[in-house]
């Protein structure tokens, strides 16, 4: 199912989306001396390392190439034993589906308690304004169920899941050590700075718009200023470029304006994406770039 789902999506969104500076994703390589990422054609995977201890960020798509670019960053699929999902989007757990190589069979799966019913078909995913149904997920990983605001730890590192439904139900995002937000598909970063994500992708637009405020009203009052990373446009330091369009929501109608210089034409195409790279350049934030 996710198999063909993988390949369908990189067939049928590599062909609708292509020169529309939507999908900018992240090259193989490091943010900094904690935090490193993987792309699997439009989507990024992250790895969360601390103390010897490594957790993993979403799960990608049922892609081929995980495990040797996995080698790139030197991390073996067998130490990952701890795995934090944003949403069950099949370009978020491919790689913990059950027709998927199987690489992280023995490690335990978190999840919002909201969107693991979307797993035991108490939910249904629904995209195009609810026009279409996906294809239920399957995954026989150990889960744990969180719910908004549960802090919890694993070895040295902090964990706080915090509910930011409207792309999915149940969509989590995970604060990392006070310093690391990671935000699945909730913000969609522009070159003149973030809006709520894709329009046709989302369950509710409207609830997207007013989780997006929430959670940056929550950043704000607790004086916090993660980096805040994204599953298919990058990274920033800045709250202010982060959330600058959050009233707004990416139309994947249309082509971007203004212009991206760093966008890709078509984000199938991973001819970028290589071990050099990976080893050497580091993953550049994203400012205001349109000038
Ligand atoms: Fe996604």
């Amino acid at each position: 199912m996710s198999r063909q789902a993988s390949k369908f999506q990189e067939k049928f969104m590599s062909y609708i989306y292509r020169g529309k500076e939507i999908f900018k994703p992240l090259n193989t390589g490091r943010i900094d001396e904690h935090v490193s990422c993987i792309r699997e054609f439009i989507a990024n995977i992250f790895f969360y390392t601390k103390n010897g201890v490594t957790i993993m960020i979403d799960a990608g798509y049922n892609y081929e190439r995980l495990k040797e670019k996995m080698g790139w960053l030197d991390i073996d699929p067998k130490d990952i034993k701890h795995i934090l999902i944003t949403h069950q989007d099949t370009d978020h757990v491919g790689a913990i589906e059950t027709d998927s190589d199987l690489l992280f069979k023995d490690a335990k799966v978190y999840i919002g308690e909201i969107e693991n019913k979307y797993l035991t078909g108490e939910k249904r995913r629904k995209v195009c304004y609810g026009l279409y149904k996906l294809p239920m997920v399957k995954t026989d990983n150990e889960r744990v169920l969180l719910k908004d605001g549960e802090v919890f730890h694993i070895g040295d590192i902090k964990i706080e899941a915090i509910l930011v439904p409207g792309h999915t139900w149940g969509h989590i995002d995970y604060l990392i050590d006070d310093t690391y937000l990671f935000t699945g598909d909730t913000i969609w970063f522009g070159a003149d700075g973030g809006y709520s994500f894709i329009n046709m992708l989302a369950e509710s637009n409207d609830v997207a718009i007013k989780s997006l405020e929430n959670l940056e009203k929550q950043l704000r009052k607790r004086n916090l200023t993660p980096k805040i990373i994204t599953g298919h446009t990058g990274w920033t330091d800045s709250l202010d470029f982060a959330f600058a369009h959050r009233d707004k929501v990416c139309n994947s109608w249309h082509k971007q304006k203004p212009h991206d210089p760093v966008a890709e034409y078509d984000g199938y195409d991973e001819s970028a994406d290589t071990e050099e790279k990976a080893r050497s350049v580091m993953l550049e934030k994203k400012v205001i770039s349109f000038q």
